[in-house]
């Protein structure tokens, strides 16, 4: 006999989006939600009899179209202190690299969250994640980079740990411990690389705090060679790996991506077609941050529509942090990724949904089917090109994560 459902979304259009590049949608849908797992998707007049009993709880969505929770596949969530003077500062002129010589950028992150306790930074966290949420962000990349020793690293991992463990948004953390060399290993850049290989790595992955290992591969950072030997050895420690490839100038970042069989190359300003028929080759994503672009004041948008033609898959990300990107929203990511990266509506929607979940290798996430995840977000719209043509505005009306209403907001339903 068919148990009850806990919950039904109906008065809906249900958008899969299992298959790139279409929205199709089953229009007059349902969903059906039973034990945190996707129990019946279709027409709303094909629902089971006994599906919906007095116990289920039912949402109507009046009209607007029900999708995949949101997949964030590259955040810097979890750092203290604050950097709008140097937001300032890049408004009358200084670039980005400019601050980071006179020892602001990262560094400056770097200071304030060695300085904060384990518990200051899960809070500081707090209301930038309830942000994503709200925007029906249930799965979202984090990373650490902001400790650039043993002691701090691990706190900080320890801190992602457990933000995802009190709030309903699926967190898959990842060591960033190749983001800067630390003002203390300033003149003894090879002694740095060899604390990150002989301590901060082994010690991470027997933790078991991370699940990827992530570096930044770019003038003042990190070059191709030191990339390579961190990112190899985090491979041997059976840890998944991605970079920060040809953000800022072109590095080689995505070719070394491909060689690697890294889950991503993240950034991609730089990308030329070499590269990108290398990812494709490797079957390595692109995750594309034009929110970051446009922060930096950078003039060239990573060449989205080149990569999707030379068969990568494209994500998008958000990358939330003090320095590059301040903002959690991702209907401007969703539209700086048409407007600007050359994106079509559907193709960002998947950016940010089964792309984001492929490129940060979950198999369930980004997707609706029977039997997944019953992760979803109703919208305030019925049509799905309206989250980036409604350019940076929050259309999630209701999310639910693992089969729990988070998010029951009241916002009206608009016509589009
Ligand atoms: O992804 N590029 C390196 N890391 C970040 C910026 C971090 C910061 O400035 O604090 C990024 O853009």
């Amino acid at each position: 006999m068919l148990a009850p459902f806990d919950l039904v979304i109906r008065n809906t259009s249900v958008v899969l989006a299992a298959v790139d590049p279409s929205l199709n949608a089953i229009p007059r849908g349902a969903i059906g939600i039973q034990g945190g797992k996707v129990a019946y998707l279709g027409a709303e007049a094909g629902l089971p009899p006994g599906a919906v009993t007095p116990a289920t709880r039912v949402v109507d969505a009046k009209g607007g179209f029900a999708g995949p929770g949101f997949v964030d596949p590259h955040t810097h969530l979890v750092f203290a202190g604050d950097r709008g003077g140097e937001f300032e500062m890049r408004c009358r002129g200084a670039s980005y690299l400019d601050i980071a010589q006179a020892g602001g950028g990262i560094m400056n992150t770097v200071r304030a969250t060695r300085a904060a306790s384990e518990d200051a930074l899960v809070e500081g966290a707090r209301p930038r994640l309830a942000r994503l949420l709200a925007q029906g962000v249930t799965t979202a990349e984090v990373k650490s980079g902001y400790g650039l020793d043993l002691a701090n690293e691990l706190k900080l991992l320890r801190a992602i740990r457990r933000l995802g463990q009190s709030q309903p948004v699926r967190l898959v953390p990842t060591l960033l411990c190749a983001h800067a060399v630390p003002a203390e290993f300033r003149d003894d850049r090879a002694g740095y690389v060899r604390l990150c290989l002989r301590e901060i790595l082994p010690a991470v992955a027997s933790a078991g705090l991370a699940v990827a290992c992530d570096a930044f591969c770019e003038q003042g950072a990190f070059t191709v060679e030191e990339t390579r030997s961190l990112l190899s050895a985090a491979q041997s420690l059976s840890l998944r790996v991605k970079l920060h490839a040809d953000q800022l100038s072109a590095q080689g970042g995505a070719a070394l991506a491909a060689a690697l069989g890294a889950l991503s190359a993240d950034h991609l300003e730089f990308v030329d077609a070499r590269g990108a028929a290398a990812l494709a080759e490797a079957g390595t994503s692109a995750v594309l941050v034009p929110t970051t672009t446009l922060f930096l004041r950078q003039r060239g948008f990573a060449p989205g529509r080149m990569l999707k033609d030379a068969g990568v898959n494209v994500a998008l990300g958000t990358n939330v942090n003090p320095g590059s990107a301040m903002s959690e929203s991702v209907g401007l990511t969703l539209g700086l990724g048409c407007l600007e990266n050359g994106l079509s509506p559907a193709e960002a929607y998947w950016g940010m949904t089964r792309g984001a979940a492929l490129a940060l290798g979950l198999e369930e996430e980004g997707q609706l089917r029977v039997g997944g995840p019953a992760d979803c977000v109703v919208f305030s719209c019925a049509d799905p090109r309206h989250l980036p043509y409604h350019l940076a505005v929050n259309h999630a009306a209701v999310v639910v994560k693992s089969g729990q209403v988070a998010v029951d907001s009241p916002l009206a339903f608009c016509a589009g």
